[in-house]
């Protein structure tokens, strides 16, 4: 019988490939096997003695303490791609957002409850101020060029941009040769200096964390507008919020609200939506379990 420590619900469909003749699922502590995990708990207790493996139902593993695990022996299991499409939307949809000003334009539409047959008329006389340019022929880069940053690249190009990659893990030769035609790689200054819109999609490590900087915003084209539904991390908020009021960085579109970067006009915070359908639930829950089950009972 193996003992799975459940950190946080996941779907049903990946629940249910851990037979009750072989598993036992737990919500606390039993010395378990094998932890599933999604990205509401840092892992920050003492690892238990039994346990050989890790699944964190989603990408990124900044919430698990790799290192310890290594040290023990402790096999860790994520789900890249998984749950890509659905942050690939969202990317699209932020872009929008960065653009249009829909969220600011909603939330005045509401203001006008109450003023009956003038409705529409105050809605003809009030719409120029959320005015906003178009996506096509505008340049983005893509920085992170694995599964969600080439969909993303992908779906620019269907929306008329002009696509720049980076990665900070491929050179720029291979990343030529990796993304086909669609993305033109080049070097991360030369992106930031040039694109309007910038969509981040590395994982946050060591070596990723605050890779937009002071001296970054330094560079960036004026106006620019930021997506990052990768990890708050990645970029310095001291120094966005600078970018900010000095006017390089018009709109700053995060999945990782923090308490500074709230009730700024120029910030929309969403509420780490990215992976959140019931579609990349489901392929996060399946692919999560399939692995520490494998690995588990066959040691692979
Ligand atoms: C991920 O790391 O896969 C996404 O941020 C979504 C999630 O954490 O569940």
């Amino acid at each position: 019988m193996y003992k799975i420590q459940m950190l946080n619900k996941i779907a049903n469909c990946g629940l249910e490939l851990l037979p009750a003749e072989n598993y036992e699922i737990c919500n606390e502590e039993v010395n378990p096997d094998g932890i599933l995990v999604r990205s509401a708990n840092m892992l920050e207790m003492e690892l238990p003695k039994n346990l050989k493996a890790i699944a964190r139902a989603g990408a990124g593993v900044n919430n698990i303490p790799i290192e310890k695990c290594t040290e023990r022996g402790i096999v860790v299991f994520n789900t890249p791609g998984a749950n890509s499409t659905g942050v690939k939307e969202l990317v699209i949809a932020s872009l929008l957002l960065a653009s249009r000003k829909i969220t600011k334009g909603i939330e005045w539409a509401q203001t006008l409850k109450g003023k009956g047959d003038e409705v529409p008329k105050l809605v003809e006389k009030g719409k120029s101020q959320f005015e906003g340019p178009e996506l096509m022929n505008k340049k983005i880069g893509v920085i992170g060029l694995g599964a969600i940053g080439v969909m993303v690249a992908n779906d620019c190009i269907s929306l008329g941009m002009e696509v720049m990659g980076y990665d900070p893990y491929i050179s720029v030769k291979a990343a030529w040769g990796l993304s086909s035609s669609v993305i033109r790689a080049t070097s991360l200054d030369h992106l930031l200096s040039t694109c309007d819109y910038i969509t981040i999609h590395v994982p946050l490590t060591n070596e990723t964390k605050n890779t937009l900087n002071k001296e970054k915003f330094e560079i960036m084209k004026k106006g620019i507008r930021i997506i990052n539904l990768a990890r708050g991390g990645l970029i310095c908020n001291k120094d966005l919020l600078e970018a900010i009021d000095n006017g390089t960085v018009a709109c700053y579109v995060t999945d990782f609200p923090e308490d500074e970067l709230l009730g700024i006009d120029e910030i929309i915070a969403i509420p780490h939506l990215g992976a959140s359908t019931p579609e990349s639930e489901e392929n996060c829950a399946v692919m999560a379990v399939n692995q520490m089950r494998d690995y588990l009972e066959t040691g692979m």
